[in-house]
């Protein structure tokens, strides 16, 4: 099974970026520890991981998931609440995909209550911190069983 996480504008600061929120791990950390958790799920899961600043960016990433990737684990940060482009780019590659987010957006401004990814998405993980990569693989392998 080949997994590809995409993490989002700003996530690339995390560890320093309003820790009160986002905690205090790197995305890197965050990333390793997915990694061990796969390993211990299924030993045959590989994963790939790709951070955009940009829009395009991670409209092409998904675009050439196509064919390539049995599920996608997405964290879009900013673009969830704005990104028409990355909805579409999603429903497009029809690849499954898990949309996660580190804090309960729910539970935040306005603003960040509505998803435009979210209706393409298999569901969504959001408020258990770096958990919620772990909760979305899981989410995806038990999907295929
Ligand atoms: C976020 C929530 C978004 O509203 C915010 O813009 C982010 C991170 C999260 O993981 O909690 O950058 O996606």
């Amino acid at each position: 099974m080949k997994i590809l996480v995409i993490n989002g504008p700003n996530l690339n600061m995390l560890g320093t970026r309003e820790p009160q929120i986002y905690g205090t791990l790197s995305l890197d950390e965050i990333s390793d520890e997915l990694k061990d958790f796969a390993r211990e799920l299924d030993g045959s899961i590989k994963i790939e991981f790709f951070q955009s600043n940009h829009e395009g960016g991670i409209v092409d990433k998904i675009q050439g998931a196509k064919d390539e990737f049995d599920g996608i684990i997405i964290n879009p940060a900013a673009y969830t609440h704005t990104s028409v482009a990355i909805a579409d780019a999603i429903a497009s590659v029809g690849i499954k995909t898990v949309e996660v987010h580190l804090s309960n957006i729910y539970s935040r401004e306005e603003f960040r209550h509505h998803s435009f990814v979210a209706p393409n998405c298999l569901g969504q993980v959001a408020g258990f911190s770096k958990n919620g990569y772990k909760m979305a693989l899981l989410g995806l392998y038990l999907a295929q069983k």
